[in-house]
């Protein structure tokens, strides 16, 4: 199937008038430039959801979502791309070419070819098979009583539906009868192949807990045992096929998706139980990997819905273990809020829930802990405190962690709780810490010292707690968007990017957009950005109420900092990419200034190294 090309996308969104599409799902008033209404994507009293006509864009103050008539559609209907600009087009009676949706018409699935759908067919007939057996037959019966025992209630079994795999291998003979293939038998993972090549079932005497891909189409399952035998895993997934990807998938996103909408943070579980346990008692924003650590790919995965995580994973060591590596992969930079729920006792949250109440486990929802104090009280466990030597030994490891808080304030209330804790003077402490924090941190607050002048700080929403540098980050992409003058200025300084890599992916991807266009329009922009979070950061710069007519001086100031952080390596790293671009597609000229470039590079940073000898 055709990707819909950019200008197609471009022309429909032209022809369409943002107000017009919006006032179909909100009432929206006129004020000043803008209108105005109640935020579609989340509970509010006083509007704080904004359409800009003159801009094409739309942008909710108060959740932070925001972008172009397709991103609105994309939010509210729960679309992807090319499904929002289908439905925009539809919405406004434009033509738009079916061959873009000729295999169905939901754009995300269309992307699985026929082989996948077929896998993902018997595997909802399994569903279906396994469904009823738990729920009709006499040999579901003990199945059926272990679920209840555990608490799960009808309900829950009909939305997750799960089921029973007994002992019989019905499968086979199920499919067998429906004459299916024998080659989509074997790759479908429902059955375990034996040295002749007979496929038996793989799920025997298990209860079967169905795992959707994130637009609810069963890719495969996990089987439980009803009750500890010895030899077996407790657990049994599918393996790997074409539509199950242990380390893609994570289970009960495609439930959760619309909940997380809603401005409510993603809760991180370890256990599908205690993601199936959470749910029915009401807390729908549950998801969990399937009994592996966390990937990249299914971070990326969250990201694209929201920045807000909570960990929420079991008492016990393991789980404290997990967390620690929880907390590293959505590390900061990526601008994640990731906040820690601990549970006390040893207990996994399922158990919690159901010995001590969901209200309770609410209260443990409300009382999370940010990264650093786990951490904290993570380390403190390896110390014997009663001892005045491991005291000490605890207080400079518990320095280190600390001196890599980005905000002083932060680092100053730590400061405060640990002299309290141990009873020892506070500006001994600050004095230990002080060669830890990082250069970063100090040209940061020699510069909040006010040594820059017109650095328009006081018009940065503070409430995002963003380090100088991403404020001079987002005041200068601001300028660069805006004046082509200031783009190409910028542009052309060798060896120039941003410190953040949000930053710099918007600059990279706003380099792909004047290729095609001459003028920044934000709403055509739009366009071009998927990731959501990058969304609402562009419409954040777009926000940013800065002084009309930019002086040489403001950009100069943002780029003292910038330039200043981007550390050497950083620098080399892009230059080195850069260099193999240029050398493959035979830029000469570009390959010899990078190559200078580079030497400098490696010149400063030997330099560094000497003065730190
Ligand atoms: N898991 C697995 N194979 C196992 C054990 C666990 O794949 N043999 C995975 C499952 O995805 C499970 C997760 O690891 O959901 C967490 O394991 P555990 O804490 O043991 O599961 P619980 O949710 O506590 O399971 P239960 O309450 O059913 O014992
Ligand atoms: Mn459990």
């Amino acid at each position: 199937m055709a990707q819909i090309p950019e200008d197609v996308i471009e022309k429909i969104r032209s022809q369409v008038n943002i107000v017009d599409v919006v006032s179909q799902y909100v009432q929206l008033r006129q004020s000043g430039k803008n209108l105005f209404g109640l935020c579609p994507f989340h509970e509010e009293r006083t509007p704080s959801f904004s359409v800009s006509e003159d801009k094409q864009i739309f942008h909710c103050f108060s959740c932070g979502r925001g972008g172009n008539v397709f991103k609105f559609i994309m939010e509210i209907e729960n679309l992807s791309f090319p499904q929002a600009v289908k439905k925009v087009a539809e919405l406004e009676n434009l033509p738009i070419d079916q061959k873009y949706f000729s295999e169905g018409s939901s754009g995300s699935s269309s992307s699985q070819n026929s082989e996948q759908k077929q896998l993902i067919g018997l595997n909802e007939e399994a569903v279906s098979l396994f469904n009823h057996i738990l729920l009709n037959t006499k040999i579901g019966e003990p199945a059926l009583k272990y679920l209840r025992d555990r608490g799960v209630n009808d309900k829950t079994i009909s939305q997750f539906k799960l089921g029973y795999a007994p002992n019989q291998r019905l499968l086979k003979q199920f499919f067998d009868q429906k004459k299916v293939d024998y080659q989509l038998l074997r790759k479908s993972g429902l059955f375990a192949e034996d040295q002749q090549g007979n496929l038996h079932d793989r799920f025997v005497d298990r209860v079967m807990f169905p795992i959707r891909d994130p637009n609810g189409h069963t890719v495969g399952f996990s089987g439980r045992l009803l009750g500890a035998q010895e030899n077996m895993p407790k657990y049994l997934n599918s393996p790997e096929t074409e539509t199950f990807n242990k380390s893609k998938i994570l289970f009960n996103l495609d439930f959760a998706r619309p909940n997380i909408r809603k401005n409510e943070p993603a809760i991180l579980f370890e256990g599908f139980m205690d993601v199936i346990t959470a749910f029915q008692n009401g807390i729908k924003t549950g998801i969990a990997s399937m009994g592996t650590s966390l990937t990249e790919d299914q971070v990326y995965d969250i990201k694209r819905i929201t920045n807000q995580i909570v960990v929420c994973y079991d008492g016990d060591t393991p789980g404290q273990k997990a967390i620690k590596r929880a907390i590293d992969i959505f590390s900061p930079k990526k601008g994640f809020d990731v906040k820690i729920v601990v549970i006390p006792d040893n207990l996994d949250p399922d158990d919690f829930i159901k010995k001590r109440g969901v209200q309770k486990f609410e209260e443990l929802l409300s009382h999370t802990q940010a990264p650093l104090e786990f951490e904290l009280s993570f380390l403190k466990r390896n110390y014997n405190l009663d001892s005045e030597d491991e005291q000490t030994r605890y207080i400079s490891e518990a320095l280190k962690l600390i001196s890599g808080v980005g905000s002083s304030l932060s680092r100053d209330l730590y400061l405060n709780r640990l002299a309290e804790e141990f009873k020892v003077d506070k500006d001994v402490l600050k004095k230990q810490i002080q060669p830890l924090i990082s250069n970063q941190n100090e040209v940061e607050n020699n510069l909040n010292q006010g040594s820059l002048s017109v650095l328009p700080i006081n018009n940065v929403d503070t409430s995002k707690h963003l380090s100088l540098v991403q404020k001079a980050e987002e005041c200068l992409l601001n300028r660069m968007l805006n004046y082509r003058d200031i783009w190409l200025k910028v542009s052309n300084i060798s060896g120039f990017s941003f410190v953040d890599e949000q930053f710099q992916m918007l600059y990279l991807l706003a380099e792909g957009y004047f290729s095609k266009y001459q003028d920044y329009q934000i709403a055509t922009f739009s366009n071009f950005i998927s990731e959501a979070s990058l969304q609402s950061l562009l419409i954040e710069i777009d926000m940013l109420d800065l002084a009309k007519d930019p002086t040489d001086e403001e950009i100069n100031d943002y780029l003292a900092i910038i330039m200043k952080k981007a550390p050497v390596e950083q620098q080399l790293k892009e230059k080195r990419l850069q260099l193999r671009e240029a050398s493959k597609i035979g830029d000469e000229q570009k390959v010899q200034q990078l190559t200078i470039d580079i030497i400098n590079l490696e010149k400063q940073k030997q330099q560094a190294h000497l003065e730190q000898a």
